[in-house]
């Protein structure tokens, strides 16, 4: 990655994400070189950075996408995925959604509880359609990852236990309006262990072929995203070593695996490029004072995530500092408690990792305008997603003053 930070700041201003596109099509690449052995979809997880050119680069490299809104079904729409290549995923979808997924013709309907499904085949009967459908099983196994983006464990609000799902099959098997055509998991995201996923993917396989038994053939195994990524110094699940153990399960099948990634595809193709503004101390501490803030990036102040972070082009007279954006919350915060060099008005920090859940969770709090996205592919800058003014945040508002 060779991107001149200083340049881009010149030509788009701060605060601004920038992603670097060739890393994300390496990041393809790995993962679909990694399933060779099978017929495989690797459906981007759209959440994780929705940027239309971003779905776009990935869906030219063969991409599906894996969907959790109708509003991410059109995104992938509109930059060209088939509809055969589209999932749609999530625990409570509305009855407008699931009619116009049904009409789309995507991939499949990704189901995850009972009522749901009773839902999706009313529906489909009301529009004379069959809706292909998955069922998310939950395998109760623990990811070892964050609580907050842990979701393999009957605690948690996803999907259905084995005896739920075999029984869901079996009412598929018997509508006229519903064919399972799939089968779903998802443990977790920033996965780094590899024991969680073999053995919840082996659960899911062992009620496959079970199914298989009595005569319901599924054709798609999709084993969800959640490969992490490095931040700092995490230890990583080897794409080869993931991709083996997985395919390891479905012996005795004919079926096309399907993941799922986010974070694994564009997570650290990003960065978030802040100017400093001030530095001040209260007391004994230290404050780095940014124009980006909890509204553009708020992973650290969410989940208490460490995203590798520099000041660009400074090396010298390093000290402890919290680095803080300009909101009134405590919680604005990108670091606490970290050695940065003392830096002056206008210097440029870099906050890594920045591709992923990033500008996606970003809002207007305090006012304040989404940042420009900016590609870098092949060496060369190509703005993806204006700043936003102030006339578009009060947009929808104006006209309602009195
Ligand atoms: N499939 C399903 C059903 C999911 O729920 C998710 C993520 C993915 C795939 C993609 O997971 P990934 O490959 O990106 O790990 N905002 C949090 C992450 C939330 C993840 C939600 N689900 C964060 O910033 O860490």
């Amino acid at each position: 990655m060779n991107i001149n930070f200083k340049e881009l700041a010149n030509k788009y201003k701060t605060p601004y994400y920038v992603y670097d596109f060739d890393h994300i099509t390496s990041q393809y690449n790995e993962l679909k070189d990694a399933f060779r052995a099978r017929k495989s979809l690797v459906a981007y997880a759209v959440k994780a950075n929705s940027n239309l050119s971003v779905i776009k680069h990935l869906a030219n490299l063969g991409a599906g996408a894996d969907c959790v809104s109708i509003g991410e079904v059109r995104r992938a729409l509109k930059v060209g995925i088939a509809p055969y290549k589209i999932i749609f995923s999530g625990v409570g979808k509305i009855d407008a959604e699931i009619r116009e997924a049904l009409s789309l013709d995507i991939l499949m309907i990704n189901v995850e509880s009972d009522a749901e499904l009773n839902r999706v085949e009313m529906i489909a009967k009301e529009l004379d359609k069959i809706a292909r459908i998955s069922i998310r099983v939950n395998p109760n196994i623990d990811p070892q990852t964050h609580p907050y983006i842990s979701t393999g464990l009957h605690e948690n609000k996803f999907g259905v236990d084995i005896d739920t799902a075999k029984r869901m099959y079996i009412q598929c098997k018997n509508s006229d309006n519903l064919d399972p055509v799939g089968i779903h998991l998802h443990i977790g995201s920033q996965l780094t262990q590899l024991d969680p996923i073999k053995e919840s993917v082996k659960i899911v396989a062992d009620l496959v072929r079970n199914l298989k038994a009595i005569k319901i053939e599924l054709s798609f195994m999709d084993i969800g995203g959640g490969l992490g990524i490095v931040y700092d110094n995490e230890k990583l699940i080897d794409t080869n070593e993931y991709a083996q153990s997985v395919l390891e399960t479905m012996f005795g099948l004919d079926i096309t695996v399907v993941c799922e990634p986010g974070r694994f595809m564009v997570g650290n193709a990003g960065i978030f490029i802040t100017k400093v503004l001030y530095e001040k101390v209260n007391g004994n501490k230290r404050f780095v004072i940014v124009d980006g803030a909890m509204n553009d990036l708020i992973r650290p102040a969410l989940y208490n995530a460490q995203h590798k972070i520099e000041v660009i082009d400074k090396s010298s007279d390093i000290s402890d500092c919290n680095l803080v954006g300009p909101i009134c919350e405590s919680g604005d915060f990108f670091a606490k408690n970290i050695e940065l060099p003392k830096t002056e008005h206008n210097d440029l920090v870099a906050i890594y990792s920045a591709g992923a859940y990033c500008f996606t969770m970003a809002s207007n709090y305090n006012t304040r305008g989404r940042v420009a996205e900016i590609a870098v592919e092949n060496g060369k800058d190509r703005l993806i997603r204006k700043r936003e003014t102030f006339e578009d945040i009060i947009a929808l508002e104006e006209e309602f003053i009195k």
